[in-house]
């Protein structure tokens, strides 16, 4: 499932953020994607290691924990350090797949990919994310502080910039359900039943979907 998810940062954490990002070393995105994206990768990339990363990955982080939507359709079990990327004008990633397996001992599974757009859209021309579909392109362009959440499984790509500067932060989750259908049907069965209770409190119907979700997740969770 594909899904926007508006306001995961506030205008407050969004302003810190952008402050910091003013601060750190950007570097070649070349140097954290694999052969074949390489090819294709032409942006910026905040060092991970650097002491501005470690504190806007502070604020990122809460705000996904806050979020409620983010967490009940991603339900995640561990998430890679975001990266923080811009694109300034004549910047691009061509069409690609992310990394399968991630990590120095390859004990992360990429299910979930996110990006995070951190600055208003109207500033910049192009950059939008581009997801192939069986229908054709799908194209996303968010508010500041809004994110995207897709499966991995997607082949995507940036659309290049051509004026202005796209500043965004992209991540991946291991998710504790490793199948994109199956978390959609949790998330469907989460959403339905909460709806009941809002409406009519913990009836039977509630406690069967409750079960239903409890014991579907017990059948597919990997944690
Ligand atoms: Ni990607």
């Amino acid at each position: 499932m594909l899904i926007t998810i508006p306001d995961i940062l506030s205008k407050t954490d969004l302003f810190k953020l952008n402050t910091l990002l003013e601060q750190g070393q950007f570097k070649d995105g070349k140097l954290t994607a694999g052969w074949h994206a390489k090819l294709v990768k032409n942006n910026q990339q905040l060092s991970g290691n650097d002491k501005v990363a470690r504190q806007a990955i502070a604020i990122l982080n809460n705000g996904l924990q806050k979020n409620a939507i983010f967490s009940r359709v991603t339900l995640p079990r561990k998430m890679r350090p975001p990266l923080f990327s811009r694109y300034e004008p004549g910047m691009e990633y061509g069409n690609h797949i992310d990394d399968a397996v991630m990590g120095a001992d390859r004990g992360f599974r990429t299910d979930i990919s996110f990006t995070v757009f951190l600055n208003d859209p109207e500033s910049y021309d192009g950059g939008e994310l581009v997801m192939n579909s069986s229908v054709g392109e799908q194209k996303f362009k968010l508010q500041a502080g809004s994110a995207i959440v897709y499966p991995s499984t997607t082949l995507h790509r940036v659309a290049p910039v051509t004026r202005g500067v796209r500043q965004v932060t992209v991540s991946w989750l291991q998710s504790l359900v490793r199948s994109a259908e199956h978390r959609e049907i949790l998330f469907d069965i989460d959403t339905t039943r909460r709806a009941i209770f809002e409406r009519d409190g913990k009836t039977k119907e509630f406690d069967l979907l409750s079960k239903s979700h409890a014991n579907l997740l017990r059948l597919w969770a990997e944690p």
